[in-house]
């Protein structure tokens, strides 16, 4: 039987859009058995999950290999939709390497992100569901790069709202054109944020996370319960709290060292999703 296991990836970082992300212990898995006379796919997650070819993964293996061999697949889950934790781009990535399994396409990881990305628009998620760990990337019409490094000795709380938002949706309330000095202050948090987590300076990492003018100041009223969380995290002098990529899901990275005392401290807040102390995956898919 062949297994597929891809993390769930949050996005973003703060001032990291589009180009930074970090995968997450939460997984998508694959049992594969074949072959079959047709596609059988079985999973528990409802009924806004197709069972059939409409499937992501399937349509994305069916993409790369239309005449592809049909399987059963066994499908678990604990990504949640639509929240903002990547579960599109772990089911494109789990199809990419349905097919590369079943086909022998031998693809490599760097193959993998350029169909990826191709297909998810950016990489902040796919990245990191492929390599693992914390990753910074990068594309544009030619091609996309990633690198990663390992994050050791971090928890992300994480906070699952109870509603959906649409990435869609999310991403239409921002302009088109940002302001130079809006921008020149992002991208420099943004540079000083992955020099400090390759020097393992994740204080000022933490703190850079919380200086973004790309998004979250759009997106903010989407999202109250990110004020509310990051100024909770505050009290408990912690400074790592962002909008999981497109939201509506919150993150607050913190040490090992001041998770658990954080944790209770943000559970007991009153909002009505649902909470989560997860590691960093430190491999990909
Ligand atoms: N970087 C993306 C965004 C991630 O913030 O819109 C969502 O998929």
């Amino acid at each position: 039987m062949l297994t597929i296991k891809v993390p769930a990836t949050s996005a973003n970082l703060g001032p990291g859009f589009d180009s930074i992300g970090l995968a997450l212990e939460l997984y998508l898995t694959l049992k594969v058995e074949g072959p079959q006379d047709h596609w059988q796919i079985e999973h528990t997650l409802g009924a806004d999950v197709p069972a059939d070819e409409h499937n992501l993964i399937l349509k994305t293996a069916l993409a790369l290999i239309p005449d592809l061999t049909p399987q059963r697949i066994k499908m678990t889950s604990d990504i949640p939709l639509a929240r903002g934790l990547g579960s599109s781009s772990s089911a494109i990535i789990a199809g990419i390497e349905l097919a590369n399994q079943l086909g022998n396409l031998g693809l490599t990881d760097y193959d993998k992100l350029q169909i990826a990305v191709r297909l998810e628009g950016h990489p902040d998620n796919v990245a990191p569901a492929i390599y693992g760990g914390f990753v910074v990337a990068t594309y544009d019409d030619v091609a996309a790069d990633a690198i990663s490094a390992p994050v050791e000795h971090v928890h992300a709380l994480t906070y699952i709202h109870n509603e959906e938002l649409l990435t869609s949706a999310s991403r239409a309330v921002l302009p088109k054109q940002i302001p130079l000095a809006e921008a020149v202050k992002t991208s420099s948090a943004s540079n000083v944020l992955v020099a400090a987590v390759l020097r393992g300076q994740l204080d000022v990492a933490f703190r850079m996370m919380e200086r973004d003018h790309f998004h979250e100041t759009y997106r903010r009223d989407l999202v109250p319960h990110l004020a509310k969380i990051r100024a909770a995290a505050h009290e408990c002098d912690v400074y790592g709290t962002y909008l999981s990529g497109a939201g509506p899901t919150v993150v607050t990275l913190v040490s090992e060292a001041k998770a658990t005392t954080a944790f209770q401290q943000l559970i007991g807040l009153d909002l009505p999703g649902k909470w989560l102390n997860l590691g960093v995956a430190r491999q990909g898919m």
